[in-house]
């Protein structure tokens, strides 16, 4: 796909939007966050309960990717974007000890975050690893589920990063993937605005 937007720019923008939502994640964001957010994506609070308030309180997320229903007990979860790890320890406590969850994200606050909050919950079954939805750092054929939650949005190639979710997944895999979609092309000044692709 031809990519008119400065990758490397939008990345670190992207990066130091998401640093900032850990930071304050009590802050005036251009998207919902926390509790409240997750409570109106229609999480349960059986899913919530339990889990580690810094988790919950950095949730960006524009939607909820279990609506379809959540993993089952030892399945393979791949969650692109992973963020403060809330949808990840949701994953990995459906999919229990025979099953295993990778969190992936590119902002290192946010798996920073993830990886204390796992610890707090005493989640082991969970990995957080630093990498791109466009280069996904999981084996291929690995995954029964990769999950999505506000993030493909954010990526410029968004063939590109179907196709590595496409190689990580077994066959016969699932996708829950929620995020914003456009119903009309957008225009190229704006594709190459990074203002509109962080803010
Ligand atoms: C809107 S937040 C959602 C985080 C999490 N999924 C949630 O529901 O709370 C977007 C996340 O995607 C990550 N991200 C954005 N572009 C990415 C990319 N190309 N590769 C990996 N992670 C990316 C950001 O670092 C951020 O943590």
């Amino acid at each position: 796909m031809d990519v008119t937007v400065d990758v490397d720019r939008l990345r670190e923008e992207v990066r130091e939007k998401y640093a900032e939502v850990v930071e304050h994640p009590e802050g005036t964001f251009h998207f919902h966050t926390g509790l409240r957010a997750a409570r109106n994506n229609g999480y349960r609070e059986e899913w919530l309960g339990g889990l580690p308030e810094e988790a919950v309180a950095s949730y960006a997320g524009v939607a909820n990717p279990f609506h379809w229903g959540l993993p089952l007990p030892g399945e393979r979860v791949v969650d692109v974007g992973s963020g403060a790890g809330m949808d990840s320890l949701i994953a990995a406590r459906a999919v229990g000890p025979d099953g295993f969850v990778i969190g992936v994200d590119m902002t290192p606050d946010m798996l920073d975050r993830a990886r204390e909050a796992a610890a707090m919950a005493g989640v082991e079954n969970v990995e957080f690893r630093e990498g791109l939805a466009e280069r996904l750092p999981v084996d291929k054929v690995w995954a029964n589920l990769v999950i999505s939650n506000g993030v493909i949005n954010l990526v410029p190639d968004k063939l590109g990063a179907y196709r590595q979710i496409a190689r990580a997944l077994q066959p016969g895999g699932r996708v829950q993937v929620a995020d914003i979609c456009v119903e009309r092309p957008v225009p190229e000044s704006a594709l190459r605005d990074i203002d509109l692709w962080t803010g």
